[in-house]
């Protein structure tokens, strides 16, 4: 790896992740001078180039803890919901290491949809009406009551794959049958059920220190499999930031109405939210209205937004951490960034592991134009796909149409017949 001298208030650095989100993650945070020695558990290829990678098993807060105080690290970055939800956050604050992400309580913002429902009545944030069940007769029953199109969400985490938007009654009750019947496991032993917001969907990004709150920036991500919004969801096939339907006006409506109330309700509780607080808005006629919260970066717009924010990212993440959002500051420059998403043909259903990925070594990454792994292992000296989503080609530039070709003339360099992309990410916008 990469040695510094180590200067003043350098850190050691652990970064939680191993998706294109924590490889964007580590790419800008070792940008930044303050950045001293970088690990990343477990990491992938792609980050081994920034760091060391440790096999640890992210879930696990003791193995966490252990690694943390051997090395020493000064400050830990969690990047997907999972750790967080499991309150690896919580450990490593009790043992007074600076911890980036929320509390367990605070994470239930993602973790479950009907704490979420509750909130926002309580701070009367905008979002769809709806109906929470734990079993399968009275879900029905309301559905039949409310008619089509309507939504059905199991409770719990689900890997972003528990939402069906129902389109006929039938489908409805199928999708209850199956939350019951145990489709997505303990995640699915509670259901909400949902009215359809139609309307445009972008992502927010706000930092939040459990007292002020700094409003980051915005994204759009593309969730169909296909070309122009088609087939199934994924978990995101592309991004974009900024978000033009996310103008400063919508922006500040979702903060004044959604979000500085929900965070205002979470302190009321005693669960004062720390770290980045993603918003997914469904945008109708200049109204925002809230969808779902994540509690951690999007994957993959936290690509898009890292390659817009540099070593600063940091920054902001300490400030976060520290409860200093209040003299923070972004410096965004007049630029957009956008990422296209390369899968495994099949997914999100079934695909094959282990082809080979040639093409990388050849290509030069700088500050415009890098590609994160997403789910790639190394092979001695070959690259193999490992996973659904497996490389994120991402690039910057002053226009979204320039950042565009600029990324898909990158992917053309990707030697790798085994997998898709969609051809239109940024449509929407362009
Ligand atoms: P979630 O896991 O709650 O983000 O839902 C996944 C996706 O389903 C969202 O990004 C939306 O595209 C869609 N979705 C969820 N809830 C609704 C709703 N009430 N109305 C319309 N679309 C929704
Ligand atoms: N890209 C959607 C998500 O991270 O939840």
């Amino acid at each position: 790896m990469k040695q510094r001298p180590r200067g003043a208030g350098a850190m050691n650095i652990l970064i939680l992740g191993s998706g294109g989100r924590a490889h964007a993650l580590a790419w800008a945070v070792q940008q930044n001078p303050k950045c001293d020695r970088l690990w990343m558990a477990p990491g992938n290829p792609g980050m081994a180039a920034l760091g060391e990678c440790v096999a640890i098993d992210i879930e696990d807060a003791a193995a966490i803890l252990k690694f943390v105080k051997q090395k020493p690290i000064d400050f830990v970055i969690i990047g997907p919901e999972a750790p967080l939800a499991l309150g690896v956050s919580d450990a490593l604050r009790a043992a007074d290491i600076l911890t980036f992400g929320p509390s367990k309580a605070a994470a239930a913002l993602e973790s479950s949809k009907n704490f979420t429902k509750q909130i926002c009545d309580a701070a009367k944030a905008p979002t769809a009406a709806y109906r929470h069940f734990s079993d399968a007769q009275s879900a029905k029953t309301y559905i039949a009551a409310q008619g089509v199109p309507i939504v059905v969400k199991a409770d719990g985490l689900a890997a972003g794959k528990g939402v069906i938007i129902a389109e006929d009654i039938q489908a409805a009750y199928s999708a209850v049958d199956n939350m019951f019947a145990g489709e997505f496991g303990s995640a699915g032993a509670e259901v909400v059920i949902e009215e359809f917001m139609e309307g445009e969907e972008a992502s927010f990004f706000v930092l939040c220190d459990g007292k002020n709150l700094l409003p980051m920036g915005s994204a759009q991500d593309h969730k169909r499999v296909g070309d122009g919004d088609s087939g199934p969801n994924t978990g995101g096939m592309g991004a974009y930031s900024p978000a033009p339907v996310l103008t400063k006006e919508i922006s500040e409506k979702a903060l004044h109405e959604i979000i500085r109330p929900t965070m205002a309700e979470m302190r009321r509780r005693g669960i004062p939210y720390q770290g980045v607080l993603y918003a997914g808005l469904m945008i109708k006629e200049g109204q925002p209205r809230l969808v779902e919260y994540n509690v951690r970066f999007g994957d993959p717009e936290c690509q898009v937004l890292m390659m817009r924010l540099g070593a600063q990212a940091l920054d902001l993440m300490l400030a976060t951490a520290q409860g200093q959002l209040n003299t923070a500051k972004i410096n965004w420059a007049d630029d957009h960034a956008l990422t296209v998403v390369l899968a495994s043909q099949g997914y999100p259903g079934a695909y094959q592991k282990g082809s080979e990925i040639k093409g990388l070594d050849d290509m030069a990454f700088d500050s415009k134009q890098m590609v994160f792994h997403a789910g790639t292992k190394q092979d001695g000296t070959t690259l193999r796909a490992n996973g659904g989503r497996v490389l994120n080609v991402t690039a910057r530039a002053e226009t979204l149409s320039a950042a565009q070709s600029r990324a898909y003339k990158l992917l053309e360099k990707v030697d790798w017949p085994e997998g898709f992309h969609r051809t239109d990410i940024g449509w929407r916008a362009l």
